[in-house]
């Protein structure tokens, strides 16, 4: 009999008031079923805004060291619990437990990040502009965070927007894709074990009703949101409508560029890890490479020698190098897009089916793709496919190069392979992304880093590194005239001796 699981709300583990549930399986193997979560409903999420409420009231007057405290002590347990998380989030969702001790890595350095910037929060005092007077501005706390995060980072992008709102002494409601649940409720339980008062974090899973009360709810004034651009977009009108703050790090076309002086088995390394790793189910996933002219036919041929080889598998076994794809959603629409490419003329040279073949008919495998000669503007050279496939595109110049890397919706991150270094300087300052590599992948930023896109990909705000904390907090400005008359700005601002 499977384990039911439950939401946490208002300082306690409860079922959903509806009583629905939804399977969550492993996609490896997707008769191991790994539990049965709740399927909330618009109730659900009311008793946790209600509840969270009085969360805010306490921790918002905590002192932000002593928040700090609780988030490092949310990085030793995570640091502990490593490779069980690991193993369960490999379970879930189905990347090598390499991948997954990152995931959980990320988290740590994000919760230590978190943990010194209590120490921080700077505000800035500055000179007033008149005598016996101070100026400055502090970091408050907004109220109550709605969090919707999606299933590839299951640990990663939960504590991307939960430490810094946390931090910042807001209350949390952290809604886990409904494809992850678990992962999510391992963070929470370490969040309570850590010392988080239980109100301050409220976890409700399950689909759209409950990201969708969220958003529409008076009561949540800030919403961070990670998924497709089709939801943000829908997210982002409500959201614009009711005067919220709203994060919005949506989709990717990323592309990697390898010029004729590059390292070439440099550059094959990266594309490997920067296609494939994650199945190629990250928004920073490499989905199009960039070929110029004089390398391509070879770097091609090594790429498809390697590509053949990579082992498919239960990312749990040892060896394997790719997972699963999450869903069979996630492979119908793969599969929908390699149709696509053969319609429209590209052409397929590896891969493009469900795998088969010793136990991967048990889980949903898909065998890693790639299209050749694909011209720009074709739709899978356009469009965000989320799986293992990836466009390569033969350029003849640097220019060509660039163009094409910005001749698409999105703009998050972006690679190059070159020992030239204006080239590589005129691509950080050309390429219309929010993060660009140079000799390294499209897949690997780090937690103290801002991370996020321009164009579709985004709407401005960035995770991580250090903005995010002016994200989730609000800027006050105090004054102080200690000068026992009144004091006009603009007015009694003048040089030369005080009376
Ligand atoms: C994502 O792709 O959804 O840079 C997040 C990376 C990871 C985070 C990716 N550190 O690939």
């Amino acid at each position: 009999m499977a384990k039911t699981f439950k939401n946490f709300i208002a300082g306690q583990w409860v079922a959903p008031q509806g009583g629905h549930y939804t399977v969550n399986r492993n996609p490896a193997d997707t008769a191991d079923i790994i539990g049965r979560f709740p399927d909330s409903r618009v109730a659900d999420v009311t008793q946790a805004i209600r509840s969270a409420r009085e969360g805010f009231a306490l921790w918002s007057r905590t002192p932000a060291p002593l928040r700090g405290d609780v988030l490092r002590r949310v990085g030793d347990l995570l640091t502990a619990r490593k490779e069980e998380i690991a193993n369960a989030m490999t379970r879930e969702m189905g990347k090598v437990l390499a991948e997954t001790r990152g995931d959980v890595q990320e988290g740590i350095d994000t919760a230590y990040y978190a943990a010194t910037e209590g120490r921080r929060l700077f505000g800035k005092t500055v000179p007033s502009e008149l005598r016996r007077k101070w100026a400055m501005s502090m970091r408050r706390p907004i109220g109550i965070a709605g969090l919707i995060t999606p299933f590839n980072f299951p640990m990663a992008i939960p504590t991307w927007k939960a430490f810094p709102a946390l931090l910042c002494g807001n209350a949390v409601i952290f809604k886990p894709s409904h494809d992850v649940p678990h992962t999510g409720t391992l963070l929470v339980e370490i969040l309570l074990e850590a010392g988080l008062p239980p109100n301050v974090i409220q976890l409700v899973h399950g689909g759209h009703v409950v990201g969708n009360a969220l958003v529409t709810s008076e009561a949540v004034p800030v919403i961070s949101f990670t998924g497709s651009t089709e939801t943000g977009s829908r997210i982002g009108e409500v959201c614009g409508r009711m005067h919220k703050r709203l994060s919005l790090e949506m989709g990717g076309k990323n592309a990697q560029i390898v010029m004729e002086d590059a390292d070439l088995d440099l550059a094959l390394e990266g594309a490997l890890w920067g296609a494939f790793g994650t199945t190629g189910q990250r928004c920073t996933a490499t989905s199009r490479l960039i070929l110029q002219r004089g390398i391509h036919d070879r770097f091609l041929g090594m790429l498809i020698d390697r590509v053949k080889r990579l082992k498919l598998g239960d990312g749990r076994e040892h060896g394997t190098e790719v997972g699963p794809l999450i869903n069979e959603a996630a492979l119908d629409k793969v599969e929908r897009y390699v149709d696509i490419g053969v319609e429209e003329g590209a052409n397929l040279i590896c891969g493009g089916m469900r795998a088969k073949g010793s136990g991967l008919g048990k889980g949903n495998f898909f065998e890693p793709t790639i299209f050749a000669g694909v011209e720009p503007g074709l739709t899978i050279e356009q469009e965000e496919i989320f799986g293992p496939v990836l466009s390569v595109i033969r350029v003849s110049t640097v220019d060509e190069a660039f163009a094409v890397n910005n001749d698409v919706k999105y703009g998050l991150s972006s690679s190059i392979y070159t020992r030239d270094v204006n080239v590589a300087f005129r691509a950080f300052s050309e390429l219309d992304n929010g993060i660009t590599y140079v000799n390294a992948p499209t897949i690997g930023a780090e937690a103290h880093l801002p991370f996020g896109g321009v164009k579709q990909t985004g709407n401005g705000h960035r995770e991580g590194g250090w903005g995010v904390y002016e994200f989730y907090s609000e800027t006050k400005v105090g004054y102080a005239d200690f000068s026992g008359t009144l004091q006009r700005a603009q007015i009694d601002n003048y040089l030369g001796t005080p009376d």
